[in-house]
C-alpha cells in the first residue's frame, strides 16, 4: 500500500509505527506530494511549522484522516528539531505549532481531533526527553490507529459488495487520503483481495481533480478496473445502469448523520436517489463531530478562485471573473443508505444509531 504520511528517521528509515529504537534519533514528517500526481511520485520531508501548514493548505497532503495524521506527526517533528532541553519550552512549542496547523483547513474535523490528542498528550509532562517521546508515540499511534480503522471499514464495506459490481466514487477517499486503504475505497480493495471483480467509476472532481488525478491513479496502481468520468457525466452513467452503488468519504459528520464531503458529493447523492442507487458514506469515528446537531453547522472551506480560473495552470475563465469556490458540501442524512465505520454500518435513524455505536 501507499504511504502518504510517515515518519522518516535521520538514517532514512521510513516508519509508521512507534518503537523505542526510532526514538533515539532525529526525524521528519514525510509526505507524498499529492499536487504532483499523477505525473510524478515525489516525497517531501518537513520539520518546520510554516512548511507543514503550507503542505496542508496547498493539498500536498489532503483527505480528512491523512490531514489529521500529518498534523500530529508534524508537531512531533517540529518539537524534535528544537535544541531546547526545557520541557516547558517544548510543551509551549507543541501547543503553538498545533494551534497554527489548526488554522490550515476548517472542514475536516480529523485535523482538530488529532491536534487535541497531541495537546492532551503533552500536558503535565515535565521532562524534555519524555515529552519528545510521548509526542512521537502519540502521533504514530494516531497513524497506526487510522490504518487499523481503514482496514475495518474495508471489511464491513466489502460485505455490501458482490462479484461484478460497479461502485461510483467522488473525490479521493482512498489510500492517499488516509494512513492506508482509505475509507470509501477500502471496501473495494478488500473485496478485490477476496477475489471479487469490482469496477469503479471515479468522478473527476473539479476544480482540483482529486478523482482523476488521485483516485484513478491509486486504483490503477493497485490493479483495480477504474474508469474516470467528468463530473457532469455522472447522471448519464447512472441512467445507463452502469452504477450499482455509490461510496464516498467524509470530512465531518454531524450527530444526525449529515455528512460533509468534497463539493459535488451532494449532487451525486441526489442523482443516486433519483436512480435508486444506494449511497454510502465511509468514515472512521474521528470524522464524527457529535457536538454539531446537523450539517448546517459544519464550516465549509472557501478556496481561492484561481483554482477555478486557472484549472491546471491554464486560463480556464476570464482572469477578472468572479468565482465562488466552496471546497465541500453537505449531504443530508435522508439521502444516505448507511455510514460504513470501523465498528459496523450505521443506518437510519442516524441520530439514535450513531449515539448507540459511537456514543
Ligand atoms: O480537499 P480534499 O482533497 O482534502 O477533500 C477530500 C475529501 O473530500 C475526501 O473525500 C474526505 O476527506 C474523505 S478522505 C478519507
Amino acid at each position: 500500500m501507499l504511504d502518504p504520511v510517515s515518519w522518516i528517521t535521520e538514517n532514512g528509515q521510513i516508519v509508521r509505527e512507534y518503537t523505542k529504537e526510532i526514538d533515539t534519533c532525529q526525524g521528519k514528517l514525510r509526505l507524498i506530494d499529492q499536487t504532483l500526481l499523477p505525473e510524478k511520485l515525489v516525497y517531501v520531508e518537513l520539520d518546520e511549522t510554516e512548511a507543514i501548514f503550507d503542505a496542508i493548505k496547498r493539498l500536498v497532503v489532503r483527505g480528512a484522516p491523512a490531514i489529521g495524521c500529518a498534523a500530529a506527526v508534524g508537531v512531533a517533528a517540529v518539537v524534535r528539531k528544537s535544541a531546547s532541553q526545557d520541557a516547558a519550552v517544548l510543551r509551549q512549542l507543541a501547543i503553538t505549532t498545533a494551534d497554527r496547523l489548526a488554522e490550515s483547513r476548517p472542514t475536516a474535523v480529523n485535523l482538530f481531533w488529532a491536534l487535541k490528542k497531541i495537546k492532551d498528550a503533552v500536558s503535565g509532562i515535565d521532562n524534555a526527553a519524555e515529552l519528545r517521546s510521548t509526542l512521537l508515540q502519540t502521533a504514530l499511534n494516531i497513524l497506526d490507529e487510522d490504518i487499523a480503522m481503514c482496514r475495518a471499514i474495508g471489511s464491513f464495506g466489502a460485505e455490501l459488495l458482490k462479484d461484478d459490481m460497479t461502485v461510483l466514487t467522488h473525490c479521493n477517499a482512498g489510500a492517499l487520503a488516509t494512513g492506508d486503504y482509505g475509507t470509501a475505497l477500502s471496501p473495494v480493495y478488500v473485496a478485490s483481495e477476496n477475489g471479487m471483480n469490482i469496477k469503479v467509476y471515479s468522478d473527476e472532481t473539479r476544480p482540483l481533480l482529486q478523482g482523476s488525478r488521485l483516485t484513478a491513479w491509486e486504483l490503477n496502481e493497485a490493479g483495480v478496473d477504474v474508469t474516470t468520468i467528468c463530473d457532469n457525466m455522472t447522471a448519464q452513467v447512472m441512467k445507463e445502469g452502469k452504477v450499482d452503488m455509490v461510496i464516498v468519504g467524509a470530512d465531518r459528520i454531524a450527530a444526525n448523520g449529515d455528512a460533509a464531503n468534497k463539493i459535488g458529493t451532494y449532487g451525486v447523492a441526489i442523482l443516486a436517489e433519483y436512480h435508486n442507487i444506494p449511497f454510502y458514506v465511509a468514515a472512521p469515528y474521528s470524522t464524527f463531530d457529535l457536538s454539531l446537531e446537523s450539517g448546517d453547522e459544519i464550516p465549509i472551506e472557501q478556496r481561492d478562485g484561481d483554482e477555478v480560473r486557472k484549472g491546471c495552470g491554464k486560463l480556464t475563465a476570464p482572469e477578472e471573473v468572479n468565482v465562488y469556490n466552496p471546497a465541500f458540501d453537505v449531504t443530508p442524512n435522508e439521502l444516505i443508505a448507511g455510514i460504513i465505520t470501523e465498528k459496523g454500518i450505521i443506518r437510519a435513524p442516524f441520530e439514535e444509531n450513531i449515539k448507540k455505536i459511537l456514543g
